[in-house]
């Protein structure tokens, strides 16, 4: 079957489809990404990705694109034109300049949509459990690009490298203060006394987009969740801890670096936490 592709509100066959060698986000990263998942057809907090791609576009000083308030209704065709209406999509927003080098001009920015069906096999693997290591470099949380899903994603893409080498499925990022802070594509939680605890944003991470989601409902449900810095050695004292990211939702960890996780123990906490996104999704 033959896919297709948004460039701005053009929906066409991916085949057709062509950036410029002179496209900026090629040459230096210079842009931005979501990825969304969408059960059968409902994109998951689109909102709150969208809110994020336009904090996003402020910071590194880039126009709007002139489709962005269109995003919903292109996807919608997208999925429906990709016949992805009753499966698990992935669902990727991209945006960046056409093909400028000059920083100092300011053309639109261009908005691609891509939609594929996400591997579901591959998640529920990650679903089951992970292992991950603390990367053996710092990263300095003043770093305004933190706070971004830019198209420059090669300490992430390189660290992840890294840690599947020793076979390990995920790496954790510390800061320059030794703090706990995010892995290569997803956020961290631990779990102490039937709490939550995530490092904060100042720590220098993604503001994740599935992180806030959990801060946001766990009260609710009676579970208290601090933002609070994170060492490595609080990892001796938890009895559980786990991942975050938009298209997994929640993974356990079963090791990070010396410590091992029983499942067993943390198990109806991380159920609590599940259902939150399944009675959102129904
Ligand atoms: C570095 C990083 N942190 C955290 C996340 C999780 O963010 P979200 O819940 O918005 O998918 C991601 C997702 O790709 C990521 O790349």
């Amino acid at each position: 079957m033959s896919r297709y592709i948004a460039i701005d509100d053009k929906i066409i066959p991916e085949t057709k489809a062509c950036i410029s060698p002179l496209n900026p986000g090629f040459l230096f990263g210079e842009g931005l990404f979501e990825t969304i998942r969408a059960d059968s057809g409902k994109p998951f907090l689109l909102p709150e990705h969208l809110e994020r791609m336009r904090k996003g576009l402020k910071t590194l000083g880039l126009e709007q694109p002139a489709d962005f308030d269109k995003t919903a209704t292109i996807i919608s065709n997208l999925l429906e034109i990709n016949q992805l209406n009753r499966a698990v999509a992935v669902i990727k927003l991209i945006c960046s300049q056409p093909s400028n080098v000059n920083p100092d001009a300011k053309p639109e920015t261009c908005l691609i949509i891509k939609a594929d069906k996400l591997d579901l096999s591959a998640i529920k693997i990650r679903q089951q459990g992970l292992g991950a290591q603390i990367l053996p470099w710092r990263r300095d949380s003043r770093n305004p690009l933190l706070a971004l899903k830019s198209l420059n994603y090669l300490e992430n893409r390189y660290a992840l490298r890294s840690v599947k080498q020793q076979g390990f499925t995920e790496g954790i990022f510390l800061n320059q203060a030794g703090e706990l802070c995010e892995g290569t594509f997803s956020n961290l939680f631990l779990i102490r006394a039937n709490r939550l605890l995530t490092p904060p944003l100042t720590a220098g991470i993604l503001p994740g987009i599935t992180r806030a989601f959990i801060l946001k409902n766990a009260p609710a449900a009676g579970i208290e969740v601090w933002e609070t810095p994170l060492f490595p050695d609080d990892l001796k004292t938890c009895a559980g801890a786990f991942l975050t990211s938009s298209l997994m939702r929640l993974a356990p960890l079963l090791e990070l670096g010396q410590n091992r996780f029983a499942l067993k123990e943390t198990a109806a906490l991380r159920e609590t936490i599940m259902d939150f996104f399944n009675l959102t999704i129904r």
